[in-house]
């Protein structure tokens, strides 16, 4: 993994939704479809309030991008306000140009039974359109990326899991209550997200601070998932001044 540390988590978005921006264009001029992997969360969101205003000012188009979503809770209605879809439309999708039929994200409504076979086909989807070109990556106080929680294997594909205490308890605000956050979700594998060609991984903030050491400086385990990016030869840890403040 290679880190850049910036003074200010908004310029540093600002700096990511450019990176991405150069990619949709140069896949436009080869006429190719641009294949995003997304994060919701806090972390990501000044990178699509970056992309939006890029298509509001300056015309950057999104008719050539397909996006495929890391998670979504399990169950979850798409209209629910915690939901990951209301998340994507709110920040992103509902003000650029990009097809609804190029937008992906795991559903949190599929019956039980079908779920498995869900899964095998959001992953073979992806593999459909040649994999993903980039990936944005938040990081969970587990040190999950997507929800692939502590034990997650570095092959593992897409997928149904059980979310962490800690994780249920970080996202407990946004559901009024612990009671209230689902105990399952759907998540792209540590093997979907590293088949990447690039990835950017980004935290901000003194709570991610030690994670962000044991991320970066710790043994590859499958305790931290996120370790399993020291393996990947592309990714890029994009870090404010407080998330890097425990790193030698
Ligand atoms: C969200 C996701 C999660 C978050 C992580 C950090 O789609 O996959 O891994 O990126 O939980 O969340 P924030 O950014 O809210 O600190």
């Amino acid at each position: 993994i290679h880190n850049v540390i910036f003074k200010s988590s908004d310029y540093a978005s600002v700096i990511i939704a450019q990176e991405i921006a150069g990619l949709i264009k140069e896949k436009q001029d080869k006429q190719e479809f641009c294949v995003l992997g997304l994060a919701t969360g806090s972390s990501p969101i000044k990178v699509y309030e970056e992309l939006v205003r890029m298509h509001k000012e300056e015309g950057l188009s999104f008719a050539n991008v397909v996006t495929f979503n890391l998670d979504e809770y399990y169950p979850m209605d798409k209209n629910n306000v915690q939901s990951y879809h209301y998340f994507m439309n709110q920040h992103l999708f509902d003000h650029i140009d990009i097809l609804p039929e190029n937008i992906h994200i795991p559903n949190g409504t599929i019956p039980q039974d079908n779920l498995h076979q869900y899964c095998i086909d959001y992953e073979l989807k992806i593999n459909s359109f040649g994999g993903l070109d980039f990936q944005l990556l938040g990081i969970g106080r587990t040190g999950h990326i997507g929800f692939n929680e502590p034990g997650s294997h570095y092959n593992s594909v897409t997928r149904s899991i059980s979310l962490d205490h800690l994780t249920r308890s970080d996202a407990a605000p946004a559901f009024f209550g612990i009671d209230n956050v689902p105990k399952r979700a759907i998540t792209m594998g540590i093997g979907t997200i590293k088949k990447a060609n690039r990835i950017v991984i980004m935290a901000w903030g003194h709570k991610k601070a030690e994670i962000v050491k044991q991320t970066i400086e710790g043994p590859v385990s499958p305790n931290i998932p996120a370790t399993y990016l020291q393996h990947h030869s592309n990714t890029t840890f994009v870090l404010d001044q407080e998330a890097s403040e425990e790193l030698t």
